[in-house]
């Protein structure tokens, strides 16, 4: 399972790029209004930032504004997907973009349906959200799972992105569960490195270390 980063904070971007852990990025209308800024020339620099899949969201609700909306996203770097929500008008804007080669994630997916729906009109991914299910007392992890067995059942092209991650068990669920990618929160990722027995180990291996050059040294 590959990981992106859930957000649109350019710092974060770069700091987890560079430690080599992450191959894209989704940002979504909230995560932008959080950072501030114009959208299309964040867009840009990440896209220039990141080599790998960025995904943008188009924030029109017909069919043709979502399309015109997803040809100028498309126009800004060859790397940018147009996150689309699951909606009629959605999935129509995505078979049309599908058709013209703009590679699409359907967003905001809650059940296996949505997830069938949007690999018939080509979305190249798709992102349940396994933790807003959690938080309405569903099982986020049970849709996912659904969506993994049926995509391989018919052998769907339509990557899985695992979003709306609240915690690190998530990440583990969502391998487990099959997804091709998890897209996780800077915090999460960086919780992800921690755990208390390897900071104790390093601890105690540059101890043992330190004693061992000194008992050296008074040996000379
Ligand atoms: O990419 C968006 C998705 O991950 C949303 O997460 O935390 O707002 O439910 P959250």
């Amino acid at each position: 399972m590959r990981l992106f980063i859930d957000t649109a904070n350019i710092d974060h971007i770069k700091e987890v790029y560079s430690l080599g852990i992450i191959s894209g990025v989704t940002t979504n209308p909230s995560l932008y209004s959080k950072e501030g800024g114009d959208f299309k020339s964040s867009i840009a620099e990440i896209a220039s930032i990141v080599d790998g899949p960025i995904s943008a969201e188009a924030v029109s609700l017909t069919r043709d504004g979502i399309v015109q909306e997803g040809r100028e996203l498309a126009a800004i770097a060859p790397n940018i997907v147009i996150k689309i929500p699951m909606m009629e008008e959605g999935l129509a804007a995505t078979k049309i973009l599908n058709s013209e080669g703009i590679k699409v994630n359907m967003t905001l997916i809650f059940s296996a349906n949505q997830a069938l729906l949007a690999a018939q009109v080509g979305a190249a991914y798709v992102s349940p959200f396994i933790g807003r299910l959690d938080d309405i007392g569903h099982d986020g992890v049970e849709i996912l799972d659904s969506i993994v067995s049926i995509y391989d059942i018919y052998g769907i092209n339509t990557e899985i992105i695992s979003a709306s991650i609240r915690h690190p068990l998530h990440v583990i669920q969502s391998a487990l569960a099959g997804a091709d990618i998890a897209t996780v929160p800077y915090s999460i990722l960086k919780a992800m490195v921690k755990h208390p027995l390897t900071d104790t180990g390093i601890k105690k291996f540059l101890e043992d270390w330190k004693t061992l050059q000194e008992t050296a040294s008074s040996m000379k």
